[in-house]
């Protein structure tokens, strides 16, 4: 009978457990599997194919996201491979989130696209995931979700989009984005050329082409070892990408068999080589952040401190877009991600597992020798000597603040300033442009309530635009100071994650306009030069109400969001007892 329980246990074609995972809901297990095979036949299922293991494929496509423009063809291509392999693939749909359509900010959904999958990883039936994600957001959202979902999980990345070609000049999201929008303001190019270069920057479907969030979260989802080797850096469109979706199903159902649960693969040894990656690929900011939500649910803290001294020994490899000149489909041909990990070779663990079932070492050995290539580094010529970001701290953050140094002005790194304020976003809006606004170059902009709870959902406005009239003057950087994020595709001397944030009372709420800041990224150092009793008096004179919603989501979120030194994470969501600390 097909309904018998345990009748499965001992077949080897399937010892995953196929249809029969996770029967709680009446009670009578034989009943309960009774329903669940009636009604799945109703889509015309036979019992041969529903005793395999369960491949469930976490589809996020969505007319809202041109990034995940290909994943009809992705699930399409791991049906194929969970198939060839003796699975049962079963694609489900959970959120979907866009960089540009996802208000106010996407991050402020990352956290309910985690909770989405983790609930629905756990809920239906099915012995490991495929988790399909590309833009910023998804890929570690699914991560932090199927982390605690627990089961034998493997990301498909979606894949970059293709450059375009606007009047001879090479182009892609969105660095090229932010120059063009750039040269507009400063009135260098007109408003035909900038709506024609509008059609250019993005030339497919897939994600932005230069290391920004997505990038950089695709080669440390392969670093963490949760890819199939390779999955980081074929475009979207390829035929390369199509294989590896095809291996990615195939190696799911691998998984299943083995019993290779995620909490094998996301050990410490895999966090450190992602952060080791991270540094060396001049990654995202926003990257550090995920990382430190991912970690969070495995009960492992990331110390900033340890991170940063990684990053003094960790130089920067990876010649691509901001830090660098190249495009992903660039990093591709020379090789991907397998390049860049033999280079750095010496400084990996390389006994991390990873989702083959074999360690990182072992598919370095299986990846052969390389070959000939402009777009990764050597170790002894970078192309920047340290890791892309250092670790800030001193009165203005307590808990930590990020700056990207490699994608800054190195002028600025060592700098003294007069405090120019925005209260917020709107404020921002209203006073940035005006020829009035009493600034210079030597200034300092600080932008206040732009964090987890400030904005909310700290969205990337750490990125703040050259005032017009600095910009007309031909001022390409000047420091900049937030509580906020910043796109991995910006360029400048921009101090961001300061914790704690300004909406909660952290010590940037109460900078004034025309205080002193100092800022020097070789003593790792930001810092407000008012004296403490000052500080306290200010403090006690304005009081900062932490912000509160009334209900649904905004109030979940604004309750329970943690600050970035904690990813940023739900509290509820991290791990109940923290283990251990990443890197060592
Ligand atoms: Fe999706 Fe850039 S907008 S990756
Ligand atoms: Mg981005």
């Amino acid at each position: 009978s097909p309904c018998e329980p345990g009748d499965t246990a001992d077949s080897p074609h399937r010892p995953a457990g196929g249809m029969r995972k996770g029967l709680t809901s009446y009670g009578d297990q034989g009943f309960s599997l009774f329903l669940r095979k009636a009604f799945i036949k109703g889509a015309g299922f036979t019992d041969a194919a529903l005793d395999r293991p369960v491949i469930g494929i976490a589809n996020t496509g969505s007319s809202y996201n041109p990034c995940h423009g290909n994943a009809p063809q992705l699930i399409e291509a791991v049906k194929r491979g969970v198939m060839l392999a003796g699975g049962l693939p079963m694609d489900f749909p959970t959120i979907s989130v866009h960089e540009s359509f996802a208000a106010p900010t996407s991050m402020y959904l990352r956290n309910l696209m985690a909770m989405d999958t983790e609930e629905m990883v756990r809920a239906q039936p099915m012995d490991a995931v495929v988790l399909i994600g590309g833009c910023d957001k998804t890929a570690p959202a699914q991560l932090m979700g199927a982390a605690s979902a627990g089961l034998p999980a493997i990301q498909l990345i979606t894949g970059s989009m293709l450059t375009g070609s606007h009047r001879g000049e090479r182009v892609g999201a969105c660095t090229d984005c932010r120059r063009y929008w750039g040269k507009y303001r400063a009135g260098e190019i007109d408003a035909e050329e900038v709506a024609d270069v509008n059609d250019q920057l993005v030339a497919s479907v897939g994600t932005c082409s230069v290391m920004g969030t997505a990038s950089t979260m695709a080669c440390i989802a392969e670093a963490l070892g949760m890819t199939v080797p390779g999955g980081a850096s074929p475009p979207a469109v390829t035929a390369d990408r199509i294989r590896i979706a095809e291996q990615t199903g195939a190696q799911a159902v691998q998984m299943a068999r083995d019993g290779l649960s995620i909490d094998k693969v996301l050990t410490p040894a895999a966090f450190e080589n992602a952060m080791r990656v991270l540094l060396a690929i001049g990654g995202s900011t926003n990257g550090i952040v995920h990382l430190t939500a991912i970690a969070g649910r495995m009960g492992l803290e990331v110390d900033l401190d340890a991170l940063d001294r990684m990053g003094r020994e960790t130089p920067v490899l990876l010649d691509l877009k901001p830090s660098g000149q190249h495009y992903m489909e660039d990093f591709h041909h020379a090789g991907g991600m397998a390049t860049l990990l033999r280079e750095l070779k010496p400084l990996l663990r390389l006994d991390a597992m990873t989702v083959t079932g074999r360690t990182l070492g072992e598919e370095l050995e299986r990846a052969g020798p390389g070959f000939p290539q402009d777009v990764v580094r050597t170790i002894a010529h970078p192309i920047y000597p340290q890791g892309g970001m250092a670790v800030l701290r001193g009165n203005l953050a307590p808990a930590g603040a990020i700056i990207k140094q490699s994608a800054a002005d190195a002028r600025l790194m060592e700098h003294e300033g007069r405090a120019v304020v925005f209260e917020n976003l709107e404020d921002l809006a209203t006073r940035i442009d005006r020829d009035d606004l009493d600034v210079t170059a030597d200034d300092v902009l600080v932008l206040k309530n732009i964090g987890p709870k400030g904005a909310p959902g700290m969205p990337e406005a750490g990125y703040i635009p050259i005032p017009r009239k600095l910009a007309r003057a031909g001022v390409k950087d000047i420091v900049r100071i937030s509580d906020g994020r910043m796109s991995g595709t910006a360029f400048g001397t921009i101090v961001l994650h300061v914790t704690p944030e300004s909406a909660i009372g952290g010590p940037l709420a109460h900078v004034q306009n025309g205080d002193r800041i100092r800022l020097s990224v070789k003593n790792r150092e930001i810092a407000l030069l008012v004296q403490d009793e000052e500080l306290a008096r200010r403090m006690r004179a304005n009081p900062v109400v932490a912000p509160t919603a009334e209900r649904g989501y905004r109030k979940l979120f604004l309750h329970s969001v943690t600050q970035a030194d904690q990813g940023v994470d739900f509290d509820f969501l991290r791990a109940a007892t923290m283990v251990g600390k990443v890197p060592r």
